[in-house]
């Protein structure tokens, strides 16, 4: 029986990481069968994959370390870093990874939990219903979907959109924390419990996080329901439309006690 798809994926990134890592003169792929670039490998002296010892969880052997995140000098190398990720297992999983996209100086960065089936397909974040209505609210507010940042907590789809491990937020969550000191966003938008829960660290209820402006590294957070909770309630959208209103009086430079609902 053949491998399935992503394990065949994976292995491949493997290769092609450990390849890249290997020292000396490039190595051409084009055209090459997989036996010919094990024998230019042996004949330049350099150990296979296949014998080349791999991380403990089986991922190549150039490790993206929060060391190699927190010095990422911009988003282009970070998202590289995202590409060939693997400290956890939804590498092995996941079709693409979907870093995030945007403008690199938005005044607004919007983060929501993970990637869905249609992100992991196309490696683009909110690009489903949910994120057709996400571009709805944001226009709502006078912000083009291209004028703002959006991106999640994990960059790769937990399998059949299961909630996230916390692990896999652990391993994830410099990324998003390099992204938002990057781009230095005036304010951010946490769409849903999950990703505010996370970017808050607490534990409280969705309720209770919104209608107040939070923090997070300095940054003011406003939370809202995630799009997807208002696909299934549409009587939310309403209170979600002033939730974002209250990021559009801060854009325009109203206090943040004056932004404030309710
Ligand atoms: N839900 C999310 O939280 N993020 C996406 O990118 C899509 C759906």
């Amino acid at each position: 029986m053949s491998r399935p798809a992503a394990e065949t994926r994976a292995l491949a990134r493997t290769f092609l990481a450990q390849t890249l890592g290997a020292e000396g003169d490039s190595l051409l792929l084009e055209h090459a069968t997989r036996d010919d670039v094990l024998a230019r490998l042996a004949a330049a002296g350099r150990p296979s994959p296949a014998a080349r010892p791999l991380a403990p969880d089986g991922a190549a052997g150039l490790e993206v370390t929060d060391a190699r995140i927190a010095e990422a000098a911009d988003l282009r190398t970070l998202a590289q870093l995202v590409a060939e990720c693997s400290r956890c297992p939804l590498h092995g999983t996941r079709k693409n990874p979907v870093f995030g996209e945007g403008a690199a100086d938005a005044r607004v960065v919007c983060v929501g939990e993970a990637p869905g089936a249609r992100e992991d397909e196309t490696g683009r974040p909110f690009v489903g219903r949910a994120g057709r209505l996400l571009d709805q609210l944001l226009s709502s507010i006078g912000l083009p979907r291209a004028s703002v940042y959006i991106c999640n907590v994990l960059k790769s789809r937990p399998p059949r959109n299961r909630d996230p491990l916390p692990q896999e937020v652990a391993a994830c969550a410099p990324y998003l924390e390099r992204q938002l000191a990057l781009i230095q966003p005036e304010v951010i938008v946490a769409f849903g419990a999950f990703a505010a829960r996370t970017l808050l660290e607490t534990k409280s209820a969705l309720g209770r996080l919104r209608g107040r402006v939070h923090r997070y590294a300095g940054y003011p957070v406003v939370v809202t329901y995630h799009p997807a909770a208002l696909l299934r309630n549409p009587g939310w959208i309403r209170p979600s439309w002033e939730d974002l209103q209250v990021v559009r009086r801060m854009l325009d430079g109203v206090g943040e006690g004056e932004a404030r609902v309710g």
